[in-house]
C-alpha cells in the first residue's frame, strides 16, 4: 500500500472553526478600526496566530509595537476560545467519522497536522481526544506552513516516511506544506482549485477511493 498515514489539517478539514475565527479576528480589527472581511480572513486558513495578526495589520495606518501584537493577538485567542466551547461532538460531520473509522479499518495511521495551538482542544470539543495517532500541531513548531515542519513532524510521530504519508488539506499554503516535505496532498474545499493537489475531492469520504486505487 502506497499510502501508510494520512495527515489531515484540521481547521477546514475536520472541522469548520473559520466562523469563530473570524468573529474574533473582526473584535480586534473593529477595535482598532481596521477594515476586516471574510475574504480577508479566507487569507488566514493554515496561517498561523501571529502571521494573520499582520495580515490583518497591512490595513492598518500606523505602526505598532511587539508587545501591543502580542497582547492583541492572546485577546483575539480568548474570544476564539471562548467561541470555541460552544463545539461538542455533534458538530462532527457523519461522512468525516465514518470515513476516518473506514481507513482506521483498513490499517492506516491517522494523524492531525495543524497550525493551531488549540488543535487538541478542538479536538476534545469534537469527542476525538484520544482518536488520533498522532497530533501535531501549533505547539510543537517553530515554523508554519507553508513550511512542512509541521507534516515532518507528524509523519515522525507515526513513523513514517514522507512518501508513504498521504495529507489532506484545505489551504493553498497546506497543499504547498504538504509537497516541500515530499508528501503526496489531497484537497478539500477551496484548495481544490489551487491545481496543486495529488487528488482532488469532492467530498471527504472520496478519500476511501483514493486509498482502495493506490491498494
Ligand atoms: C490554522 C487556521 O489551523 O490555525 C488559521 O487555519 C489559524 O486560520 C491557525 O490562524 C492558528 O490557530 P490558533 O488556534 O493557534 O490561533
Ligand atoms: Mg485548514
Amino acid at each position: 500500500m502506497r499510502y501508510k498515514a494520512i495527515i489531515f489539517d484540521l481547521d477546514g478539514v475536520i472541522c469548520h472553526t473559520d466562523q469563530y475565527h473570524y468573529m474574533a479576528w473582526k473584535r480586534v480589527a473593529d477595535d482598532l478600526g481596521i477594515y476586516f472581511d471574510e475574504t480577508i480572513n479566507n487569507r488566514l486558513r493554515g496561517v498561523s496566530r501571529m502571521e494573520s495578526f499582520e495580515i490583518i495589520l497591512e490595513r492598518y495606518d500606523g505602526k505598532m509595537s511587539e508587545e501591543d501584537k502580542i497582547r492583541y493577538t492572546a485577546e483575539k485567542n480568548e474570544v476564539y476560545k471562548t467561541l470555541l466551547k460552544n463545539m461538542s461532538p455533534a458538530d462532527l460531520d457523519g461522512e468525516i467519522k465514518e470515513t476516518l473509522d473506514e481507513l482506521r479499518e483498513k490499517g492506516i495511521k491517522l494523524a492531525i497536522g495543524s497550525s493551531s495551538k488549540n488543535a487538541k482542544f478542538i479536538l476534545g470539543q469534537l469527542g476525538l481526544g484520544e482518536y488520533f495517532d498522532a497530533v501535531s500541531d501549533g505547539n510543537n513548531i517553530t515554523r508554519s506552513k507553508p513550511d512542512p515542519e509541521v507534516f515532518v513532524k507528524a509523519a515522525q510521530y507515526v513513523g513514517e516516511r514522507p512518501e508513504h504519508c498521504l495529507v489532506v488539506e484545505d489551504a493553498k499554503a497546506g497543499l504547498e506544506a504538504a509537497i516541500a516535505g515530499g508528501m503526496d496532498c489531497a484537497a478539500v474545499g477551496d484548495a481544490v482549485s489551487c491545481g496543486l493537489a495529488t487528488w482532488n475531492l469532492n467530498t471527504f469520504s472520496d478519500l476511501k477511493n483514493v486509498i482502495s486505487s493506490e491498494q
